[in-house]
């Protein structure tokens, strides 16, 4: 089915969206004189413009038009437990008052305090913190490639690693992943990047086959956020651990999303398959900008002093800032403390609201379905994405098929419904988004209410 166009529909509801929030629109104007499109996040600069939030609670933000909307983005599914959380919020507050938070320049213990939850949640042996998860994972790659002496990187078409310049080949969702995504990057950086397909088992085995020998590793998200948060087959991971054992190439687990989302620790553990190296970042943070490199002792090794810092995986003025590392540990010690309430009640309360959900697109007529839904390995999920494949009956088990125009409506989920639900004061991002424990039953009956009215507006276009 080719993609459907949707612009006089797109066009009227953006004119009554101008109608609900003119301040918002306002503001834009002046925004985009200084900030390019308004902004400095792609995502978060919706067409035809974000709403400009002032103050944001528990699951509710609230924009300078006054609507208080129900965020279901979360700040990029980081906040598991909503928007500013009192549990961190008020340890930050507590540290601000005695003289302590904002850069010092010093080496403090809260960091050293988080690394070893960090690393007794995970099974690994020492961490190295930093600020973004776009430089985890480039950190994490020139470790591989220094360990191994090695050139070539192996990866995931359509796998979001950060803007760095390995990440940004083969991220685009085009046929055959052979593209880089963004101009500018070197060709022969473009040249050491290989790109496989998700749970691709053939595939994986055949490039191990012809480039085993020169491959420095293979970086991977267990459960790939491209296309819906789909998990990996355990027995793709398994083979990949095999198949990295077998040639001496690195394994690297990107659980920058994925990392204390499922469970209190890392995904891996929940396939029963243990990486070389993993990143972390968005919900460790709590709320601040953290992230992680956890590895093996010879790997993380390199950028010490024992071997002259030989990875300069060391600089970063900001690294492991004072208030951020304060904030991370006050999360990740929570999330560990209450793992038997917290990804248990997240799991419920998912189940509830995509089952409301699903319900009303039904009544509707509009086949909708989540991707990525795989009780057997992620029963504790609460991330959603919600699409509308063409066909009821096919297999979405990787960004390929979920972001092919041809198999799901994207414009409708990603456009057409994003500004419908805004009209609700409901905030979604890729048909749905990340439960946090401050959505209730109340929330859930929201947002399927929300859908409803929305879909009754756009219903006429469908057909
Ligand atoms: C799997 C994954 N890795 C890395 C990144 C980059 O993290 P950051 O945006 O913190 O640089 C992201 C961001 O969304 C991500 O989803």
């Amino acid at each position: 089915m080719p993609e459907k166009n949707y612009s006089s529909l797109i066009e009227k509801l953006a004119n009554e969206y101008r109608n609900h929030s003119p301040k918002s629109a306002q503001f834009q104007q002046r925004a985009s004189q200084v900030l390019v499109d308004g902004g400095s996040h792609a995502l978060r600069l919706i067409d035809p413009f974000p709403p400009r939030i002032r103050a944001a609670k528990g699951a509710y933000v609230e924009d300078i038009d006054g609507h208080h909307i129900l965020d279901f983005w979360q700040g990029h599914y980081a906040n598991i437990l909503g928007h500013n959380p009192p549990e961190v919020t008020e340890v930050l507050a507590e540290a601000f008052a005695r003289g302590d938070g904002l850069q010092t320049g010093f080496a403090d213990m809260a960091q050293a305090e988080l690394a070893e939850m960090i690393c007794q949640q995970t099974g690994m042996d020492q961490a190295r913190f930093t600020t973004s998860g776009t430089l985890s994972t480039m950190y994490a790659i020139l470790m591989a490639r220094a360990f191994t002496g090695r050139e070539l990187v192996l990866k995931v078409g359509g796998g979001w690693h950060g803007a760095h310049l390995w990440g940004l080949v083969g991220v685009g969702h085009k046929q055959g992943f052979q593209h880089v995504d963004s101009v500018g990057v070197p060709e022969q950086v473009a040249q050491d990047v290989i790109v496989t397909e998700f749970n691709h088992l053939k595939k994986l085995e055949e490039v191990f086959k012809i480039n085993g020998e020169c491959l420095a590793c293979f970086i991977l998200e267990p459960v790939i956020g491209a296309g819906g948060m789909i998990p990996a087959r355990r027995d793709y991971l398994q083979r990949a651990r095999e198949l990295c054992d077998q040639y001496g190439v690195v394994l690297i687990f990107d659980e920058v999303v994925s990392g204390f989302r499922y469970r209190a620790g890392d995904v891996g553990t929940l396939f029963g398959v243990h990486p070389d190296l993993i990143t972390m970042g968005k919900v460790i943070g709590g709320g601040m900008p953290v992230a992680a490199v956890v590895g093996k002792k010879a790997i993380m090794g390199q950028v010490g002093i024992a071997q002259k810092n030989k990875v300069k995986f060391s600089g970063g003025t900001y690294s492991a800032h004072p208030a951020s590392m304060l904030a991370a540990k006050t999360m990740v010690a929570y999330l560990i403390e209450h793992e038997e309430d917290v990804y248990p009640r997240l799991a419920k309360m998912s189940a509830l609201l995509r089952e409301k959900v699903l319900a009303v697109f039904l009544q509707a007529g509009v086949h909708a379905r989540f991707a990525g839904v795989e009780k057997s390995i992620l029963p504790q999920n609460s991330l959603h994405t919600l699409v509308v494949p063409f066909d009821e009956n096919v297999v979405l088990d990787s960004p390929d098929t979920v972001l092919d125009p041809e198999v799901c409506d994207l414009p409708l989920t990603d456009k057409v419904l994003k500004l419908a639900m805004l009209l609700e004061d409901v905030h979604i991002v890729h048909g749905l988004g990340a439960m946090s424990t401050a959505h209730t039953e109340v929330e859930i009956d929201r947002i399927a209410k929300a859908y409803g009215r929305a879909l009754e507006k756009i219903k006429p276009f469908l057909d």
